[in-house]
């Protein structure tokens, strides 16, 4: 049987891959935020999982905004790399794991969850940095990805309370899947960051450390938080924090935080990595 071992929260800004492709995670800007990346992963290549699901967006290089998928899971068996702004990172091609990926297509448009499928699709840094950040620069990606697309970039993005949702029916999906696997569910992108107009730059603490607990503590607590109150209080693109609700949902109740790494700045954005271990949680 399947089981989801850990679930994983990270932030994808690309600007810490680019530091990371580029060699300078030991400059003074980046120093700390890296030093506190190190113990998550050791944990991570101890718990050696063979397949993860990567909750996260695109940012406009899979689809344009002609095509807005607001949940999407890809089935492929590698997916490209690409990117805007600093273009393609220089990072391994992910591996997919197809049949996986389709058992959990299946089971959740049964579940009632409409999920587009995506046989072909480039990854971006949305992907590619929390990858990066938990693994390092491997010459090929220690497990298998099962990306999973959620819609954060065109109002309207779907709901806390329906991310955790879909979080619960992957838990169920994964359960039923007959092959010993080991899975970890990432949920990538925040915490508070604004990108553009006046408040470019925002970044709310007390915000962001009161998320980071709930997520153990009271995750229920947290979808409760409205679209309006993430852009009031995270910024316009800490709505991205919808998607750690998906991760969540992936988990039992009392999974508990075995890792917290919280820095400001990196880039525009408060950076955080959290890890969940989930064994034994039931
Ligand atoms: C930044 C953060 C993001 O989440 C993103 O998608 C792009 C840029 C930033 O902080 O620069
Ligand atoms: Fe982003």
């Amino acid at each position: 049987m399947a089981e989801i071992v850990a679930g994983i929260a990270c932030s994808h800004v690309p600007a810490i891959g680019v530091a990371m492709d580029r060699g300078m995670t030991g400059t003074a800007y980046w120093d700390p935020l890296f030093r506190g990346y190190a113990p998550a992963r050791e944990w991570l290549a101890k718990l050696a999982p063979d397949v993860a699901i990567v909750v996260y967006n695109d940012h406009a290089n899979a689809f344009s905004l002609e095509v807005i998928p607001t949940f999407l899971i890809g089935v492929a068996d590698t997916f490209p790399i690409a990117d805007e702004g600093f273009g393609p990172r220089p990072v391994p091609v992910v591996r997919g794991h197809s049949r996986l990926a389709w058992h959990l297509a299946e089971s959740l448009i049964l579940d009632e969850f409409d999920m587009t499928i995506a046989n072909h699709m480039p990854v971006d840094h949305g992907l590619t940095v929390p990858l990066s950040v938990t693994c390092g620069q491997p010459a090929a990606w220690p497990f298998q990805v099962i990306p999973l697309c959620v819609n954060v970039v065109q109002y309207p993005p779907p709901t806390g309370a329906r991310c955790y949702k879909l979080g619960q029916a992957i838990k169920r999906a994964v359960a039923a899947y007959e092959e010993d696997l080991r899975v970890v569910v990432y949920g990538t992108g925040g915490m508070s960051h604004q990108l553009q107009g006046e408040r470019a730059g925002l970044i709310n603490r007390q915000f962001d450390t009161a998320f980071l607990d709930g997520l153990t503590q009271d995750p229920l607590a947290l979808t409760r938080i409205t679209h309006t109150e993430y852009i009031r209080e995270a910024g316009s693109e800490g709505i991205e924090m919808v998607m750690w609700h998906i991760m969540r949902g992936a988990l039992n109740e009392r999974a508990t935080e075995v890792y917290r790494h919280y820095h400001v700045p990196a880039s525009n954005t408060a950076a955080a990595l959290m890890i969940l271990d989930n064994r034994s949680a039931a």
